[in-house]
């Protein structure tokens, strides 16, 4: 029997990475299960589709709140009550503070529009095309403080076209993406990545097989 690691997912439009995992997550021997779907903003696309799916939905509207750290505990109280294990952040587009990122070390990963450490930040697929790259794609990494960096779990590259505008690269993409984030999910889910440091960098390290559940350590949270 797989261990299934309850996920959280937090969104901010219309999901459909989220509807990528969910899907994933249906799976038997999925090592996931999505226990919430968690928005910043009332109007998101993402939580009608999650509702229809079957998964629990919050809303937790950052413009409800003073400051961004009010806005976070409020955030992370949802996760907690709902035995959130795993937070995925899916087209989450608010900056996170160290309290937050420090809470869920090693236990939130984020999927990004660019091949990083090319292109982080907005507007991506706009400033790839303006260098002439060839290559794009999408990365999941481990969330760390400075704006998507971390270590990275995975990525997938596609063809930039001659012809391509941001629009149609922005769909090349986001199709590799939803082949991508079930994938790494998976991996860190099942214990199969784990973050290895040493001299001072880190990188993920992607195991053959799962460990075994006596020896699967799981970042803790406290
Ligand atoms: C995706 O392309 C995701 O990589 C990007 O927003 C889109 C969300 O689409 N995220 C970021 O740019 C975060 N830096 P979705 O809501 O349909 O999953």
């Amino acid at each position: 029997m797989v261990r299934r690691r309850r996920v959280g997912i937090a969104i901010s439009g219309g999901g459909s990475n989220m509807a990528a995992l969910v899907a994933a997550a249906r799976a038997a021997d999925y090592p996931a299960e999505v226990a919430l779907v968690v928005s910043n903003r009332p109007d998101a696309g993402g939580l009608a589709k999650a509702a229809a799916a079957g998964v629990p939905t919050a809303v937790v509207d950052h413009k409800a709140f003073g400051d961004r750290q009010a806005f976070e505990i409020a955030l992370h109280a949802e996760m907690v009550r709902h035995d959130v294990e795993l937070v995925c952040l899916a087209g989450f587009m608010r900056l996170l503070t160290p309290w937050f990122i420090e809470s869920w070390m090693d236990r939130m990963i984020n999927i990004h529009p660019s091949l990083l450490p090319a292109f982080p930040g907005l507007h991506t697929h706009a400033r790839a095309l303006a260098e002439g790259v060839k290559l794009a794609g999408c990365t999941v990494h481990f969330v760390r403080h400075a704006m998507d960096t971390g270590p990275v779990v995975g990525q997938a590259a596609v063809p930039v076209l001659s012809a391509d505008t941001p629009e149609t690269l922005a769909a090349r993409v986001l199709a590799a993406e939803h082949r991508l984030y079930p994938r790494c999910l998976a991996l860190v889910a099942s214990g199969r990545a784990a973050v290895v440091r040493e001299g001072g960098t880190e990188r993920v390290a992607i195991a053959a097989e799962p460990p075994p559940p006596e020896a699967f350590v799981w970042p803790s949270r406290d």
